[in-house]
């Protein structure tokens, strides 16, 4: 099979070089052109992205040259981890060119007709992609991921609503270093410290939620019933971010129960066999101690959501902790994750 061409929008951020990283063996997908802003424009890859991850950058991109984020790019999609204020015309204009975007931004997630997806939860969201088409002709459309932290949440409370309905839910976030770009909070800012702002996220987290736990009725989404109250802290980790989650449900299970829905989860990813997709998609750990970022961010390649301290509780009916890698399965993992299910689901086409 021919790969897809994918360009990479903000090629040179944390999220950008997770894409680079994430698709260097990638069998469907390869990096041909890569795109940031006039500080990188013109010079290689190697010599504009100051490479913050683990391991070498890949030899395969070093020689790209940074381009421009506008069409036309040679590719025949292209990812965008863009910053949320230039990413809505950026993203918009190559939809209108006729490229599939398959963005991590927050500018088009909760435009009424884009499909705001986790594969596992609510790909049935892909039925918005026939409205995008009759107001864009070019076959040109934009998918779009989650704020990382709306999607461990988002993920980890599906199966419990598809089974018992969560009427409320209240979530205090630690937020790692990394979710916030590079070269991101200053050192002397975050040393020794926890800085309970980060801008824009608990709307965020309050509004995306349900719109992804929503139903799709005729043309649009009905966002889920239920009240969501998020309260986020940026703290002194590199990557995996974590909530403590209170939750309310129309009917309470018994804790087992629980603890099963999240164990047996699995989905549409895991039954097409999408290479992204973790065997497991929640973990629940039994440790007084668990999770913990260090220890469980990288579980299933960084793609899984490890469920810790599922207790009753004394406020709503129980509680626990969530985790996951922000860049990996709250980003860039999730938007290639979206990527492979467009390709299953014959939604991209080769050049
Ligand atoms: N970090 C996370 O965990 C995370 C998770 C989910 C979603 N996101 C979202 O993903 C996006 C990128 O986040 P990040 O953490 O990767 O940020 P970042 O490290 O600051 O990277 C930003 C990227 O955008 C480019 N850029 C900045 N201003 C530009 C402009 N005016 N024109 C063209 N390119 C420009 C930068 O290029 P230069 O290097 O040339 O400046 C860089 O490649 C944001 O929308 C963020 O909200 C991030």
């Amino acid at each position: 099979m021919n790969k897809y061409r994918v360009g990479i929008l903000g090629a040179t951020g944390m999220v950008g070089q997770r894409f680079i990283q994430l698709l260097e063996n990638h069998p469907q997908f390869e990096v041909a052109a890569v795109a940031a802003s006039d500080r990188s424009q013109g010079k290689t890859y190697g010599a504009a992205c100051s490479w913050r991850l683990t391991g070498e950058m890949p030899t395969a991109v070093r020689s790209l040259p940074v381009q421009p984020p506008a069409p036309p790019l040679d590719c025949d999609l292209v990812f965008s981890s863009l910053p949320g204020d230039i990413a809505r015309d950026v993203e918009g204009n190559f939809a209108k060119a006729g490229y599939p975007v398959i963005s991590n931004s927050s500018a088009f997630r909760m435009d009424e007709d884009v499909p705001l997806l986790i594969p596992e939860v609510n790909h049935q969201h892909l039925d918005l992609l026939a409205r995008q088409r009759q107001r864009n002709t070019s076959g040109g459309f934009i998918v779009t991921n989650p704020n990382c932290s709306t999607i461990m949440l988002a993920l980890t409370l599906a199966p419990l609503h598809a089974r018992f309905g969560v009427s409320a839910v209240a979530a205090t976030t630690l937020q790692a270093l990394s979710g916030a770009g590079y070269p991101g909070v200053a050192s002397l800012d975050i040393l020794d410290n926890v800085i309970p702002h980060i801008n824009g996220e608990e709307e965020k987290m309050e509004t995306e939620t349900r719109k992804i736990l929503g139903r799709f009725v005729n043309d649009h989404i009905e966002p889920a019933s239920m009240a969501v109250s998020a309260q986020c802290h940026r703290v002194n980790v590199a990557d995996g971010h974590m909530a403590a989650v209170r939750l309310n449900f129309t009917r309470k299970p018994e804790v087992g129960e629980i603890s099963e829905a999240l164990s047996s989860f699995r989905s549409l990813p895991q039954e097409l066999g999408l290479y992204s997709a973790p065997a497991n998609p929640i973990v629940v750990r039994a440790e007084l101690d668990r999770p913990q970022p260090k220890l469980d961010r990288d579980a299933g390649n960084g793609m899984t959501v490890t469920v810790g301290k599922l207790r009753e509780d004394a406020v709503l009916d129980y509680r626990f902790v969530t985790l996951s890698h922000n860049t990996i399965r709250g980003a860039a993992g999730a938007a290639i994750l979206n990527a492979e299910l467009l390709v299953a689901l014959g939604h991209l086409q080769t050049g």
